[in-house]
């Protein structure tokens, strides 16, 4: 009965994705859901959970110890870089793509990009083009952007990730059709999460041109992580792997700190190694899964990964990447689900895939306002798009900075700070309430500001704060 009862569901769900995709959209949708309403239960089973072995997590050190390629120039010409930019800056409160938002000194994420691989470009007189993988939420707006990089040394291409329906939580079938919504209405649809990227790639016809262009390898990386830059170390690594050999992936990881506890973890399962995320672990172990101590690296999302790999795997339909049913409740009220996949997961259908435990420089990624203060401080000098830490700075650790909810969105942010404070020496930082900051505020050590409701406190001009805790009202 039970199988009856799944299988006219999946005649429903049939019937109103013809209606409701395009051609290549509908195939990939189909076995999506169709996976969803198979599979039963966790997609881990605990007990066979394995730390890695030791030789498929390399520390970054050894890697570079081998050196820099002789020929970087062609070792460059064999990559592309790919920027995820499928997501929408609404966490920071901006309206439009992520990658829009200024950053550093009026760069968005997207001139850091692309100032970085033109730098690339010019100083090893290399062509490695930059790839967006934009979604339906971002494409028209990156585009109408991309014009002001025509003249830069750096070939551009974008492509679309998939646009999926939102499902009803409760009936299951798409919500444009069963709730009445047309199907123009945004909140209709989302974009499937960056596991898209594969089917997307392939059916764009670009992984095929970059293929036939000589391009060996994709460097992929979140467009919010400023510390994603082309290594050449790891580039050589890949590039000098012997042909029956080939490294097909290789996953950038880091040590996990306190901050981290929620990002997905390697293991060794059923002799491959494989992403964990947080959604595949049973409530039972989630606190296992967050300790430092058991699982100590996460997935900084900066991957490598071989093109005519892809297109082997894609074609042979061989990359089940695991689904995570993100539940949302939409401002109607109306509860739905979609059904998302994350782009490392495809880790276990490689062949010989590696981690490699990089510095966590290589992870700066800015999706709160605390970290856009970090970013946009003098803790980091900037240079040809890449951000690194001061070396005025005496440890190579950065602060901690809490900022309240009145610092979320940007304009709200940029509209409380007449310049970014001094933060050479600053430990940890907690904002809360209605606080400004005047002219060259000096920050050290741990400071924490509190402005109760009611009250304001505004920081003047040259103030020098160190060990200090400042509350109640303070207006200048
Ligand atoms: P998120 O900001 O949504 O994810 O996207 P996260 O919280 O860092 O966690 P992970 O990395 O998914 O574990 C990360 C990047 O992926 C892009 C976003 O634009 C961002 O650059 N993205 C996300 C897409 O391109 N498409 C999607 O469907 C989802």
């Amino acid at each position: 009965f039970q199988e009856k009862l799944r299988q006219q569901h999946e005649e429903s769900m049939h019937r109103e994705l013809e209606a409701l995709l395009s051609t290549a959209n509908k195939v990939e949708a189909e076995k999506i859901f169709h996976r969803f309403l198979q599979v039963k239960g966790p997609s881990v089973d605990w007990p066979k959970i394995n730390r890695p072995p030791e030789e498929s997590i390399q520390p970054y050190e050894k890697i570079r110890a081998k050196g820099l390629p002789d020929n970087i120039t062609a070792c460059l010409n064999k990559l592309a870089v790919v920027k995820l930019n499928g997501g929408l800056g609404t966490s920071m409160g901006c309206k439009g793509p992520k990658s829009l938002i200024s950053v550093r000194n009026e760069n968005t994420f997207l001139d850091l990009t692309v100032q970085q691989i033109e730098h690339l470009n010019k100083t090893f007189s290399a062509d490695v083009p930059l790839v967006l993988m934009n979604s339906f939420n971002t494409d028209e707006e990156t585009k109408k952007i991309l014009q002001k990089y025509k003249h830069h040394r750096v070939n551009i291409h974008t492509f679309n990730q998939s646009r999926y329906p939102r499902i009803n939580k409760e009936s299951l079938l798409p919500i444009a059709s069963n709730m009445g919504m047309s199907g123009e209405n945004a909140e209709a649809w989302y974009p499937p999460g960056h596991g898209d990227i594969y089917a997307s790639f392939y059916n764009s016809g670009l992984l095929d041109k970059l293929i036939a262009e000589g391009k060996e390898y994709i460097f992929v990386s979140n467009i919010d992580n400023l510390g994603a830059t082309v290594d050449l170390f790891i580039l050589q690594h890949l590039m000098s792997q012997p042909a029956d050999r080939r490294c097909e992936f290789i996953m950038e990881v880091t040590d996990k700190t306190r901050a981290d506890v929620k990002g997905g973890t390697l293991i060794q399962y059923e002799d491959h190694l494989r992403l964990l995320e947080i959604a595949q672990v049973p409530k039972a172990h989630v606190d296992e899964f967050k300790s430092v101590t058991k699982f100590k690296i996460f997935n900084t999302n900066n991957l490598w990964i071989s093109l005519p790999a892809i297109k082997r795997l894609h074609e042979k339909n061989a990359m089940d990447l695991e689904i995570i049913v993100n539940p949302k409740t939409l401002d109607g009220g109306l509860n739905v689900i979609q059904l998302e996949t994350a782009v490392g997961a495809a880790i276990k259908s490689f062949d010989n895939a590696l981690g490699v435990n990089v510095p966590r420089s290589r992870f700066l990624p800015v999706k709160t306002s605390s970290d856009l203060l970090l970013v946009m401080s003098n803790l980091y000098s900037l240079d040809a798009g890449s951000l690194t830490m001061s070396k005025k700075r005496e440890f190579p650790t950065t602060p901690h900075v809490k900022l309240g909810s009145s610092f979320t969105k940007v304009q709200e942010f940029l509209a409380r700070f007449e310049n970014i404070p001094d933060m050479l020496e600053l430990d940890h930082l907690t904002v809360s309430g209605d606080v400004t900051f005047g002219k060259n505020v000096s920050l050290k050590g741990t400071v924490i500001i509190i402005a109760n409701h009611g009250d304001r406190i505004d920081i003047p001009a040259g103030a020098m704060l160190e060990n200090k805790i400042v509350s109640g009202n303070l207006r200048i």
